[in-house]
């Protein structure tokens, strides 16, 4: 059965707010219950949400809760640790406004495809050029280009392999597919929407609201 990994264990410096970033209020309920009740509705009932520290007297209905790690990957892996199910769907709390259709649909095409991981991702619209010290090196063919969101799913046994590496490799991961390409895993990806948009400063949370008051 699958089981959901919320990693919501940051501390939201870049957001400024006077609390971890997942337990900041967003339309009237902290990010991390947008992100758990989206997990809900897409049936997955087992959950496990990585929490900073100072945040684990404060238990949340249903779900396992583990303490977070010294970089994300890391938090990922405490809360792999702390369940046994089986294919693993990860999410950032970061992201409250991923809908339950797109937990399924990571999942579905996991399931389908027989790969190693699935992520949501979307279209690039931009052109991209890679610079170095402010000369152009290179533009990149946009039309293969895709921004990686979460939820991404992995079969268990890939995710466990994947993180199985030093401290220093898992602090370079800026997402969880990224380790499991590099251990030779295969991995797909699937369009997520452009309002799955990630909470990085506090420009990011007022668009959020401003999307939720558009639904
Ligand atoms: N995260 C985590 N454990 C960490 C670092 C990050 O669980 N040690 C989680 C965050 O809670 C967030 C997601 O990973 O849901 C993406 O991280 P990011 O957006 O960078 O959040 P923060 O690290 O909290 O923000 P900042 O980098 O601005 O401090
Ligand atoms: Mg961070």
């Amino acid at each position: 059965m699958a089981v959901a990994l919320l990693v919501a264990a940051g501390s939201g410096e870049r957001l400024g707010a006077d609390r971890p970033k997942a337990f900041v209020a967003l339309g009237g309920k902290s990010m991390l219950q947008w992100s758990l009740e989206a997990i809900d509705a897409a049936g997955i009932d087992d959950v496990v949400i990585a929490m900073p520290r100072e945040m684990l007297v404060y238990s949340s209905e249903g779900a396992t809760v583990v303490a977070g790690g010294a970089v994300r990957s890391e938090s990922v892996r405490n809360a792999l640790e702390a369940c046994d199910g089986d294919p693993v769907v990860v999410h950032d709390a970061a992201r409250p406004l991923a809908p339950a259709a797109l937990f399924q649909r990571v999942l579905d095409e996991l399931r389908g495809s027989g790969v190693d991981g699935v992520v949501a991702a979307a279209p690039v619209t931009d052109t991209v050029k890679r610079a170095q010290d402010g000369d152009v090196v290179e533009t990149l063919d946009r039309s293969a280009l895709w921004a990686v969101q979460t939820p991404q799913a992995f079969r268990r046994e890939a995710l466990e392999r994947a993180l199985d590496v030093p401290d220093d490799v898992l602090a370079a991961a800026t997402d969880d597919a990224w380790l499991v390409e590099r251990a030779g895993g295969r991995v797909r990806v699937v369009p997520g929407p452009p309002e799955n948009l990630k909470v990085t400063t506090p420009r990011d949370l007022r668009v959020a609201e401003e999307l939720l008051r558009a639904d």
